[in-house]
């Protein structure tokens, strides 16, 4: 189980400490279905939800697509792709040989990129998961209609069959494009927002065509959701919920999650979004960054260690390495490095770990650990639960409602006017 350390931050806490009862009160709001937002909050029962209704799909679906394609194109954009790129970086970071190459289009609008996955694929055999709950997004929109073009051309009337739709149950114009064109569909449930939705088709369908154990990842969050919901100052969500909010008051308005798995990129890109549509609102909100250690110690460290004092950090450790790795001795020391001849790599990680986290302490940065067992699917299921919980107690207590993203729509508005959609 998750576990969080405050040790890091208890010299940056002033007396009163983070208000656990606060933190409490919000958990209850969440549960109970009392606050703002309340019709958002299908993700805490989604994993059972899924069990009992789309799972079943969803593995044939994967096994189909593994059993003939090289390659998955998976497009959408902020909900609707980074939690599934999140978990096959993290629990697929080399993609195997013996699974069909996932590939995430329709995030952005630009057409080398686009061009660059097409050229990837060549004339080996795809299929397309499409992923837009509105159905409307433009960049997803537009890069389907690129894909859907290259499957009509390569399957004929055949392309039909290579095409998943997960969208909206009953509306939307995707909806309706799937049911017309009766492509295989899956569901972005009503009461999940899409930056909560990795644990429903919109994560599953990919992960499990990556070769990832859904099963597993479901099992181990109906778990989670499970013992997350004690009520007592120790349960993790609370604890970092409330440290960090108590540290924001303080002046520390900037977070920056960190772990020294390169394959957390893009967990961190995924909790950005969590964090930052949940809480950046109404002219407040921690301001949610990600970093690489130690990579971007040697970039951004010194900022860290010496910039202004507003950032604290998240540092997401993993207890026990997936396999073993050491410090070889070599014959006459050239290198001077047989002082750490025999050392795992992960001890000499951990102890890196330390050391920095020492020195950002003595620098003036508050620091959060939080423990997880492993790099497989339970570790991914847990730390999607904890931050997701963690996420709707933190923001309901500083008064915002986690589930809405009134401010995402000022672009697209200005966008839709200069591009000349009719009606814009
Ligand atoms: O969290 C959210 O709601 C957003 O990031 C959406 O997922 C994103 O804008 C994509 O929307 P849609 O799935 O409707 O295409």
């Amino acid at each position: 189980m998750i576990k969080v350390d405050l040790s890091g931050c208890a010299s940056f806490f002033d007396a009163s400490g983070p208000d656990f009862s606060a933190a409490a009160k919000a958990h209850r709001t969440l549960l109970e279905k009392t606050g703002e937002g309340a019709e958002f909050t299908g993700w805490m029962c989604l994993p059972q939800q899924i069990k009992l209704s789309e799972l079943k799909s969803i593995l044939a679906a994967a096994n189909k697509i593994r059993g003939r394609s090289k390659a998955l194109v998976v497009i959408g954009i902020g909900g609707s792709y980074l939690g599934a790129r999140a978990a096959i970086e993290l629990l697929r970071p080399i993609q195997r040989s013996d699974s069909p190459r996932v590939y995430f289009a329709g995030n952005g609008l630009s057409g080398d990129y686009l061009n660059g996955i097409i050229e990837q694929i060549g004339d080996g055999d795809f299929d397309v998961n499409v992923i837009s709950k509105s159905g409307t997004t433009l960049e997803p929109a537009l890069s389907f209609r690129v894909f859907r073009e290259l499957l009509v051309k390569k399957y004929g009337a055949n392309a039909k069959k290579h095409i998943f739709a997960t969208t909206d149950a009953n509306r939307g114009v995707l909806h309706d494009l799937a049911v017309q064109e009766g492509w295989e569909r899956f569901v972005v449930p009503d009461d999940v927002g899409g930056r909560y939705s990795v644990l429903s088709a919109v994560g599953l369908l990919p992960m499990a065509v990556a070769g990832i154990d859904v099963s597993a990842v479901l099992d181990c969050a109906i778990d989670t959701f499970k013992r997350l919901e004690r009520q007592q100052p120790d349960n993790p969500a609370w604890q970092y919920a409330a440290a960090r909010q108590h540290l924001y008051t303080k002046g520390y308005g900037i977070e920056l999650l960190a772990c020294y798995e390169p394959s957390f990129r893009f967990m961190g890109e995924w909790w950005k979004q969590l964090y930052g549509e949940s809480e950046g609102k109404n002219g407040i909100g921690i301001f949610p960054a990600s970093l690489e250690y130690t990579a971007d110690l040697h970039s951004m460290g010194q900022y860290v260690q010496d910039g202004p004092r507003t950032l604290f950090e998240t540092v997401v450790k993993f207890d026990r390495p997936l396999t073993e790795a050491a410090v070889p001795f070599l014959m006459g020391d050239a290198d001077k490095l047989n002082y750490l001849a025999g050392r795992s790599f992960d001890s000499v990680c951990a102890t890196a770990r330390e050391a920095v986290k020492a020195a950002h302490i003595e620098g003036g940065v508050p620091n959060i650990s939080v423990g997880v067992g492993r790099r497989d699917e339970e570790g991914f299921a847990e730390l999607v639960c904890f931050f997701e919980l963690a996420c709707g107690i933190s923001a309901y207590m500083s008064g915002v409602n986690p589930f809405n993203q009134p401010g995402v729509e000022a672009y697209k508005k200005n966008m839709f006017k200069m591009l000349g959609k009719p009606g814009a």
